[in-house]
C-alpha cells in the first residue's frame, strides 16, 4: 500500500471542540489513518475555547491574509495522538466564546458565510502548497457544509490534489442569500444552478457534491437513502447524477475512548467477564437523576442533540403509556427550546419514571451509555449514529429506527438472530410511535429473561466497530479519488 499525504478538513475535532458525531470522526479517522502509516495533517478553525484546551501553545507556521482579514496558522498536536493539527487563527471570526455555528440565543453567527469561506480559502491554500509549510497533500479530505466550498475553489487549479467530501448530514447545506455571494468575491460562473446556485441561494453543500472527484457518506444505507426524495433534502437528483461517485462508508469509534473497562466516567469499570458490575452503573445513574434506584425496572437512556432528526416527539408522545410499565427514562441532551421545554414538563409529570438533564456533559454521557439497560435512537434519519456502537460497547442494548448507519450497525433481535449468537438490539418496523411502543414492549419481554438478555448483551460487547476497516476503506476511496482527479474528461 502506497502511503498518502491527507488534509483532513474539518469545522469540529474531539477533544479539542465538539458538537456531535463529526467531531468524534474528525477526532478518530485522521488518527487511524495515521497508525496505518499514512501522513495526515488535521486543519480546524482556532475557535476561542481550542485554545484553551491545548497545554502547550501552539506555534506560529504562516501569517498571511484572506478577503483581507489577518489570518495566523498554527500548528499543535491532537491531544493523545500523534497527529498534527493545523489552526487557522482569524480573530475576527473565530476568537469568540461560544458554540462554532450558533450565538448565544441559538441563531446561527451571522457572518457564518464568511467564516467558513476563509476557512475554506486557507484550507485551499494548504492544499496549493502556498502557505510555505512546504507541504502538499495528495488528497484533500472536505467534511460537511462547512468545508463544500473547497472542491469548488480547488476546481480549476492546475495542480491541485485530488478532493473527497464526506456528508455526514445532509440536512445541513450552508445555504446564504445572493448578497451573501457577492460579499464572497466569487466569480460570477459559480452562479448557476449546476455549479453553487440553488433556488436562487447560494449553496456552500454543493461545491463539495458538485466538484470532489468522490463524494461519500457516513454508511452504505445512508449513501442509498439520500438518492431519494424522502432523505435526499432536496439533492437527491444531483446525487444521482454523481451516484458513480458515490458510496458509503460506515463510521468507527474510538474504542479507548469509548471502553467500558478503562472508562474513568464510570461509577464502576466492567467487561464481558464481570458484566455483574455494570448494576453499579444503573444504581449510580438512578441516583443522579433522583430516580428509584431499583435494578428490577428497565432503564432507558438517551443521550443527544435535540434536533427534529433526533425523533424525540415521537418519544414524547409515548411516554405516558411507556410509564404503565415498569421502566424508567433518563435522558441528557440540549438543542431545539420547544424540545428542552416539553422534556421538563414530561419528567415533571411523571417524576418517579422519567428524569431530564438539559446541557452537555462529556462525562454523564459515557455515564448513560454504561448504566443504562437500552439506549434509545427514535432518529427520523441518522446518516451514521455513534451512540448505538458506543452502546454496544457497553452491553446497553440499542432500540433503533431502521434507517441509515442505525439500519447498518444493529443487528435486531428474533428467534433468527437469537441462534446463530448475532442479535444485538431492537430495530423497530417503521419510523412510527406505535412502532416505538411496540418495540419497548418487546425489550421488555426479553429483559424478563435474564439469561437470554445477558447472552446477548455479551454479543453486543464483542462487536468490532474500531475504525481499521473502514480507514481501508478511506484509503481506498482516496486512491479512487487521486485516480479520478488524474483522468482526461472526455465529454
Ligand atoms: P449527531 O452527530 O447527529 O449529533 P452522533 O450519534 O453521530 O449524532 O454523535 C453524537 C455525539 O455527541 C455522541 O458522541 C454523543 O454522545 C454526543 N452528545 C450528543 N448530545 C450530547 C450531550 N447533551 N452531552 C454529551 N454528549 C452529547
Ligand atoms: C452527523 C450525523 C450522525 C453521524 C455524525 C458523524 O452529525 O447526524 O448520524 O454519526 O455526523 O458522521
Amino acid at each position: 500500500m502506497s502511503t498518502q499525504r491527507i488534509l483532513f478538513c474539518s469545522s469540529e475535532v474531539y477533544p479539542l471542540i465538539k458538537t456531535g458525531g463529526l467531531a468524534d470522526v474528525a477526532g478518530s479517522l485522521p488518527h487511524a489513518l495515521k497508525k496505518m502509516g499514512h501522513d495526515v495533517h488535521i486543519v480546524m478553525p482556532a475557535y476561542q475555547s481550542v485554545f484553551k484546551k491545548l497545554k502547550l501553545a501552539p506555534k506560529i507556521c504562516a501569517d498571511t491574509s484572506i478577503l483581507n482579514y489577518p489570518v495566523r496558522l498554527m500548528q499543535t498536536t491532537l491531544p493523545g495522538t500523534r497527529v498534527p493539527v493545523w489552526l487557522v487563527d482569524c480573530p475576527e471570526f473565530f476568537n469568540r466564546p461560544g458554540n462554532p455555528y450558533l450565538d448565544e440565543s441559538g441563531d446561527p453567527w451571522p457572518d457564518n458565510a464568511l467564516r467558513f469561506m476563509v476557512f475554506s480559502r486557507l484550507i485551499c491554500s494548504i492544499a496549493l502548497n502556498q502557505c510555505g509549510l512546504n507541504w502538499q497533500p495528495d488528497i484533500v479530505h472536505c467534511n460537511d457544509w462547512q468545508t463544500g466550498l473547497v472542491p469548488a475553489l480547488l476546481e480549476e487549479e492546475k495542480s491541485r490534489p485530488a478532493t473527497v467530501f464526506t456528508i455526514h448530514n445532509l440536512a445541513y447545506q450552508g445555504v446564504f442569500d445572493r448578497n451573501t455571494f457577492e460579499q464572497m468575491q466569487l466569480t460570477d460562473y459559480f452562479w448557476h444552478y449546476e455549479r453553487l446556485e440553488y433556488y436562487n441561494h447560494f449553496s456552500f453543500i454543493k461545491g463539495g457534491l458538485v466538484y470532489a472527484d468522490r463524494i461519500n457518506t457516513v454508511s452504505p444505507k445512508y449513501a442509498q437513502e439520500i438518492q431519494t426524495p424522502e432523505f435526499g433534502h432536496g439533492m437527491q437528483d444531483l446525487l444521482l447524477h454523481r451516484s458513480n461517485k458515490l458510496s458509503g462508508i460506515i463510521n468507527g469509534i474510538d474504542i479507548k475512548t469509548w471502553n467500558p473497562g478503562t472508562d474513568e466516567h464510570l461509577a464502576k469499570k466492567y467487561n464481558r467477564n464481570n458484566i455483574k458490575d455494570k448494576i453499579n452503573n444503573k444504581r449510580a445513574l438512578q441516583t443522579h437523576y433522583s430516580l428509584p434506584v431499583d435494578d428490577k425496572v428497565l432503564l432507558l437512556g438517551l443521550v443527544s442533540r435535540l434536533a427534529e432528526q433526533k425523533g424525540i416527539d415521537i418519544l414524547l408522545s409515548i411516554i405516558p403509556e411507556v410509564i404503565n410499565h415498569p421502566v424508567q427514562l433518563v435522558i441528557l441532551g440540549s438543542g431545539e427550546k420547544s424540545y428542552e421545554q416539553a422534556l421538563k414538563k414530561t419528567s415533571l409529570k411523571f417524576p418517579k419514571q422519567v428524569s431530564v438533564q438539559i446541557g452537555y456533559d462529556e462525562s454523564l454521557a459515557h455515564l448513560i451509555e454504561a448504566g443504562s439497560d437500552v439506549f434509545v435512537m427514535p432518529s427520523r434519519f441518522e446518516p451514521c449514529g455513534l451512540n448505538q456502537m458506543y452502546s454496544q460497547r457497553y452491553g446497553t442494548l440499542p432500540i433503533v429506527t431502521p434507517v441509515g448507519g442505525l439500519h447498518d450497525t444493529v443487528t435486531d433481535i428474533n428467534s433468527e438472530t437469537l441462534e446463530q449468537n448475532t442479535a444485538t438490539g431492537f430495530i423497530l418496523e417503521n419510523v412510527t410511535e406505535a412502532s416505538l411502543l411496540q418495540t419497548i414492549d418487546r425489550a421488555l419481554g426479553y429483559f424478563s429473561d435474564n439469561s437470554t438478555w445477558t447472552s446477548i448483551m455479551k454479543i453486543a460487547m464483542k462487536q468490532d466497530f474500531s475504525w481499521e476497516k473502514s480507514a481501508g476503506k478511506y484509503t481506498q476511496l482516496y486512491q479512487q479519488a487521486i485516480l479520478d482527479n488524474h483522468k482526461p474528461v472526455i465529454d
